[in-house]
């Protein structure tokens, strides 16, 4: 595999891991149609993830995820050998159209891989799924839009929806004995997605959300929230941030004293892949997630052990998703022997797949997204330890999508 990373001002090579050679053709694979015989070009895969920001740690494990699943495979999709164009999101949505389209028009990416925030999501989705082309895989963006009213044949999404893992979350909190509760989430499509969700569930089981409140993206600051939350005294706090942020939020939370007094809750993401980073404050928190570090399958096992032995550290959901994307582009490509053209049997196949993941079982609704089980979790020196499972093979709604 080689890797070639962009942005704006520099291109280089990032690195370049196991057969990078000429990329010649196996004796007994299909030759693309555009390619001359006994020479077949490199698959390009185009990734847009985020590599700086409060959500870098998260690109950073998606991408080792992937390529640590293609290494398995002996570093090839179809018989042939990869090359990453990677481009650093930076987070930005208005950024979002200009790389996309660079991606697909200039570096004539066979895949597409991105992104992880739900607004870059929504803007790369309405160029590719009217495009038709290439195929792209979101390997967490929960967008709901992405495998809804934007859904396309083109497009299938690995990690979640906003409304999986954080609709369960509302009733486990109401299942403790909450009755009222604030919301606190980042102020974009990801966080209001999800505190809209949790509300919902957490409505629907008799308690009362009694104030939304919305951080500006990406801010940190968060102390005048935390003096509204104590003031407002509700039974527990519902809250979305991821990376960076969560770490501020949650240390925050704790040394304002609320810890003890206000439990917190929320879509996994709060503790996922920081809690060691938030320490002590992080101990306890319950969250609710399409993964849990001690689940018991082989595919997990053999997955976390493999990926501490290739990066010197744990996984988390992000790695696991960005290993899962791997797993459906080797579906793609194997069904089609390397012929990346072959876009309708590539679909047809990515359609029907069914892998077991290290987050357990998984395969893929109507809309394209991802269907798995939803566990509850908690904190627990530091892992995210499995308490239960509280949504069995969940099914996004996927409402406005044309494909269901
Ligand atoms: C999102 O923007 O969709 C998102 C970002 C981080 C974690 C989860 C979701």
């Amino acid at each position: 595999m080689t890797a070639t990373i962009f942005d704006p001002i520099s291109r280089r090579t990032l690195l370049g891991t196991g057969a990078a050679a000429a990329g010649l053709a196996t004796a007994g694979s299909i030759v693309p149609f555009r390619l001359a015989i006994g020479a077949q070009a490199k698959v390009r895969i185009g990734i847009l993830l985020p590599y700086s920001g409060t959500y870098a740690m998260l690109g950073n494990a998606i991408t080792d995820g992937l390529k640590l699943r293609l290494a398995e495979a002996g570093g090839k999709l179809g018989g042939r050998e990869v090359e990453f164009v990677i481009v650093d999101s930076q987070m930005s949505v208005p950024k979002a159209p200009q790389n996309t389209q660079k991606l697909i028009a200039k570096e004539k990416v066979d895949f597409l891989v991105g992104p992880v925030h739900s607004g870059i999501a929504a803007a790369m989705a309405k160029i590719v799924g009217r495009a038709g082309n290439p195929i792209m895989i979101v390997p967490n963006a929960g967008s709901n839009a992405v495998t809804g009213p934007l859904c396309a044949p083109n497009i299938f999404r690995t990690s979640f929806s906003n409304w999986q893992p954080a609709y369960p979350g509302g009733k486990v909190m109401a299942d403790d004995g909450h009755k009222t509760a604030v919301t606190i989430a980042w102020k974009y499509g990801a966080g209001i997605q999800m505190m809209a969700a949790g509300t919902s569930s957490f409505e629907k089981a008799g308690g009362k959300v009694v104030k939304d409140i919305q951080v500006p993206f990406p801010s940190v600051e968060f102390q005048a929230n935390l003096s509204e939350i104590a003031s407002l005294k509700p039974d527990a706090v519902f809250a979305f941030f991821s990376g960076g942020g969560a770490v501020k939020f949650v240390k925050d939370y704790a040394a304002a004293g609320l810890k003890e007094k206000i439990p917190l809750y929320g879509p996994g993401f709060l503790t996922e892949g920081v809690s060691m980073a938030q320490g002590a404050a992080a101990e306890g928190i319950k969250t609710t997630l399409h993964y849990a570090d001690n689940l018991d399958n082989a595919a997990n096992k053999a997955f976390r052990a493999g990926y501490k032995k290739m990066y010197g550290k744990e996984a988390n959901v992000f790695s696991v998703q960005g290993y899962d994307t791997g797993s459906l582009l080797l579906i793609a490509m194997d069904a089609v022997k390397g012929d990346s053209g072959a876009k309708k049997a590539m679909i047809a196949a990515m359609e029907k797949a069914k892998i077991a993941s290290p987050r357990g079982d998984i395969s893929f609704s109507a809309a394209h997204n991802v269907v798995q089980d939803i566990y509850l979790r908690k904190v627990v020196k530091g892992h995210q330890n499995l308490m239960g499972v509280v949504a069995k093979q969940l099914v996004d709604p996927a409402r406005g999508c044309r494909l269901t």
